[in-house]
């Protein structure tokens, strides 16, 4: 069996890993991959966004599955031109995946079937938005309607903040398109969680639950990130939560897909904030998150294979899926200035030692071999993830293996978990 990932990060080194446990064997091909993927996998030489050069190495190749990691190939429709060709897919349609390519959708979507979610309006007039702010006051949000590699939205403690992030969105398009229409919407309290299910088009299977840490310094400072480490279970997501997450979050948002004509199969990722009136939407993403992934795929005991050919034949209710009840944690290495510009070809140092660690496993992000070296080539560089039977214990074995590793400038954060901790005393 051929199978075919699409993306370059941590995420797709650990959909890769898991892959390669299943006792199907498959062959697997990653596009582009990095050095870490590629002892797993053959890299091809073709950019994730590369719709075209994608579908055709698949008409040469004929995988029998297709997993599209990243949002960026799913907002423009990879999912759909492989249907096309008959391949056998797991990732939304183009349709499915305006649940992260707009704000607006997919808050419009939360409002009219009554889910969840923060108030909210959708501006395209820069007047009324900066008019709205002011009435609303502070503190509120602002968010680009469309892609913006995770930076699109700011958490406002001022009006002034508010209108400059408006003015930022809408007039100087800091974020090109993709801030001409601005979601402003009402600050939630609580404490965030990420619940990403697997769905088949109709049948959702929840994940166990994760968190992951947004913001680059400890103590959850600094400016957002794609993700500087992740843990799971997320204590904060109990049983009951688990429950009425499913019932009036998941449920009704795939229904609503449905009436619309868009059976989505892949990963539907629900950005959570645990309030104290209950659980409400912060953001869908239409894929795996990562970090979160690389905490999530570890503790997965069903074969992953087998998960994602069900999700992509629509037979996800014949499978029981199960997982391990050891918590995982990870660390996220990145590079010098990451959030902002960094360096590229700094030679890693210690990955071999780091993997000879027991409980622990080295998820490369940013890496590509230079002449027989493992160098970086991203921001976020490795991520550490750590098991064991406490999250204290998996975080240890992130930080042992983390320990070994040395490249120039690397900088990563100290307190993983800290509230999962915290709420443990
Ligand atoms: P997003 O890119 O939508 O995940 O938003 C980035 C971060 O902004 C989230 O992880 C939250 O920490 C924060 N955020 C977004 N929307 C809200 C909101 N309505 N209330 C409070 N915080 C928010
Ligand atoms: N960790 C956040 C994301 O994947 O979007």
């Amino acid at each position: 069996m051929d199978i075919l990932v699409v993306g370059s990060g941590g995420r797709e080194h650990a959909i890769c890993w898991a892959l390669s446990k299943s006792k199907r064997r498959p062959k697997l091909y990653c596009a582009p991959g990095n050095a870490g993927i590629s002892q797993m996998a053959e890299c091809l030489d073709i950019l994730a966004d590369d719709v075209s050069a994608l579908v055709k190495w698949c008409n040469n190749h004929d995988p029998n599955l297709i997993i599209i990691g990243p949002e960026v190939p799913l907002c423009l429709g990879l999912a759909d031109e492989l249907t096309k060709e008959g391949f056998q897919v797991f990732g939304p349609s183009k349709a499915g995946a305006q649940l992260e390519g707009s704000k607006d959708f997919t808050k419009r979507l939360l409002l009219d079937n009554h889910i969840p979610t923060a108030k909210s309006q959708t501006f395209t007039d820069y007047e009324k938005a900066v008019a709205y702010v002011l009435a609303q006051g502070a503190p509120i949000v602002v968010k680009a309607d469309g892609l913006a590699a995770g930076k699109g939205v700011t958490v406002c403690e001022t009006t002034g903040q508010a209108e400059l992030a408006v003015e930022e969105a809408m007039k100087k398009k800091i974020f090109g398109e993709a801030g001409s229409k601005v979601v402003i919407e009402e600050f939630l309290k609580g404490e965030e969680a990420s619940i990403l299910a697997f769905v088949d088009g109709e049948t959702i299977v929840p994940m166990v639950s994760a968190q992951d840490h947004k913001r680059v310094f400890d103590g959850d400072k600094g400016p957002n990130t794609g993700g500087m480490g992740a843990y799971s279970p997320a204590p904060v997501v109990t049983e009951a939560l688990n429950v009425e997450i499913l019932e009036k979050i998941l449920k009704p948002t795939v229904a609503a897909l449905k009436r619309m004509g868009i059976v989505y199969k892949g990963v539907l990722y629900a950005g959570l904030m645990i309030s104290p009136d209950g659980p409400k939407v912060i953001e869908y993403n239409c894929r795996f998150g990562d970090p979160e992934t690389q905490v999530v795929l570890p503790r997965l005991k069903t074969d992953f294979v087998n998960i994602c050919m069900a999700v992509a034949q629509g037979k996800l209710s014949h499978l029981k899926v199960e997982w391990d009840e050891w918590p995982a944690a990870c660390v996220v290495m990145a590079s010098q200035g990451y959030p902002g510009s960094y360096p590229k070809g700094k030679v890693i140092q210690g990955l071999e030692k780091a993997q000879a660690h027991a409980d622990s496993y080295v998820f490369h992000a940013g890496t590509s071999l230079q002449a027989g070296k493992t160098v970086t080539s991203g921001g976020r560089v490795l991520c550490v993830t750590g098991w064991g039977k406490t999250i204290q214990e998996a975080l240890d074995h992130a930080y042992q293996a983390l320990g070994e590793i040395h490249f120039e400038g690397a900088h990563f954060r100290k307190d993983i978990a800290w509230r999962a901790l915290a709420s443990r005393r």
